[in-house]
């Protein structure tokens, strides 16, 4: 059995509290499974993953420009929820990976 260490650390603003994320690659299939596991979030990834719901919204607080780039179906999705900043995107198209090392995301509970 291998044991994976938890290199990448990021933070997750929740609604009543601030969540310091230890995790690796590998571990989530994406930033909304690691939410729903780690915090609940009620509501929270309701089609699972396929990016077409858009109840896994978290804007991005500071990170690298990478981050902001949409991926399969999130365009048309935000731009159906309305949501057109680019610094927010659906969590489940957010992947568990280095580029996520010292972000912070915020947890868009009214949108
Ligand atoms: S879980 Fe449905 S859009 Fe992310």
């Amino acid at each position: 059995m291998v044991i994976q260490k938890s290199d990448i650390r990021f933070t997750v603003i929740g609604e009543d509290a601030s969540y310091v994320i230890e995790t690796y690659t590998g571990e989530y299939r994406n930033l909304m499974a690691l939410i729903t596991d780690k915090i609940y979030v009620e509501d929270f990834g309701e089609c699972k993953g396929m990016g077409r719901c858009g109840t896994c919204v978290v804007e991005i607080m500071d990170i690298e420009d990478n981050l902001h780039l949409l991926e399969r179906n999130e365009e048309a999705t935000m731009k159906k929820i309305g949501m057109t900043n680019p610094n927010y995107r659906l969590a489940c198209q957010v992947l568990i990976n280095e580029e996520l090392k010292n972000a912070t995301f915020r947890i868009c509970y009214n949108y």
